[in-house]
């Protein structure tokens, strides 16, 4: 069986561009990819399995053209799939996901045995998103290859924990490889990261301010004026704890103030806006803490190549010390 170490031998940098639900397609990946690190996306950033398979044979086209432009075989890619039984998709896509053999699966919101086992058959490997203890001791008893440690103040669905307390927890019962998720900007995050205990930083609102990804000119531009402050976790837009910045919220008419009041929440009241307007990840924009340390927007290229260098200055220092 592949081992994710051989998978991603060749990485320029031990880093993942995260999936984004709304931001990541073939074009974030492929140019991630190209420049020395996994790229992503998650299948339901299109609109049917059908279509997804139109973006697998885009991966696999753009992977060729790569290969032909640089002579060697770019990074692998990864498709996310939520594995949660209210998506109706899951099926199907990982049907698909097992016919195009994409080769690296990271599931999110649970954990199931037959599609690790269905991964493991063509010889992909199958990464978990987890951000408690027992999730990441449940998904390592299932056979998963590698954990994501979503820690507080990460983008998306962020969790809890801080990152020491997790990596340290996770690492008690499991030697594989731990991608760790939540703030990270620079290339000394990376190599703070990897100093921790982790394997590879999975990086996600950094990319959302790079010129390939789909996110909108006023998305990336309130990123570039939040502060790590202004990242609120509320169960208001989604039904469930999600970061998002404090600005969008007041766009879409939530009452921030009222959000933050311990015991008070009373949806009926924060919402004051048009339910199908305000809700949703579509106009409620989602980052991480991690804002306060994005003041651009450069090409993937430019960020990785700019990540490289601040990555080798740390571990040099460090190694001076
Ligand atoms: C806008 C946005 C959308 C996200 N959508 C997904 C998703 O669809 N599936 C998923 O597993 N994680 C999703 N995430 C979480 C990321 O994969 C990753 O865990 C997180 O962005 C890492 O933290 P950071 O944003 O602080 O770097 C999303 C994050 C953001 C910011």
């Amino acid at each position: 069986m592949t081992t994710i170490q051989q998978l991603l031998d060749g990485m320029r940098l031990p880093v993942i561009a995260a999936p984004m639900f709304l931001i990541s397609d073939p074009k974030l990946a492929l140019a991630c990819c190209k420049a020395g690190i996994v790229g992503s996306f998650p299948s339901l950033n299109v609109r049917s399995t059908e279509k997804l398979e139109g973006w697998l044979v885009e991966m696999k086209n753009g992977r060729s053209e790569i290969e032909k432009e640089t002579g060697r075989p770019p990074v692998p890619y990864a498709v996310n799939l939520v594995v949660h039984k209210s998506n109706p998709r899951l099926r199907a896509d990982l049907a698909m996901c097992v016919k195009h053999k994409v080769p690296i699966i990271i599931t999110s919101l649970g954990v199931v045995p037959e599609l690790i086992e269905a991964v493991h058959g063509y010889g992909g490997i199958v990464l978990n998103d987890v951000a408690k203890g027992y999730h990441a001791r449940k998904a390592t008893q299932a056979g998963v290859d590698g954990l994501v440690a979503v820690c507080a103040g990460a983008g998306g669905h962020g969790g809890s924990l801080n990152p020491f307390a997790f990596v340290n927890e996770i690492r008690q019962s499991f030697d594989g490889p731990i991608f760790l998720a939540g703030c990270m900007n620079q290339g000394s995050d990376v190599a703070a990261a990897l100093a921790m205990g982790a394997d590879y930083a999975y990086m996600g609102t950094r990319f959302i301010n790079t010129k390939e990804s789909r996110a909108i000119a006023p998305y990336k531009q309130m990123i570039l004026d939040s502060s790590s402050g202004e990242i609120i976790t509320t169960p208001a837009v989604t039904g469930v704890n999600c970061n998002f910045m404090r600005k969008s919220l007041e766009e879409n008419g939530y009452d921030v103030e009222k959000l933050l009041m311990p015991g008070k929440i009373n949806y009926g009241e924060i919402l004051t806006a048009k339910e199908d307007e305000a809700k949703g990840w579509k106009q409620v924009w989602s980052a991480g803490q991690g804002v306060s340390g994005i003041h651009d927007v450069p090409s993937v290229e430019e960020l990785v190549t700019r990540l490289e260098q601040e990555y080798r200055r740390t571990v040099e220092r460090i190694g001076r010390l």
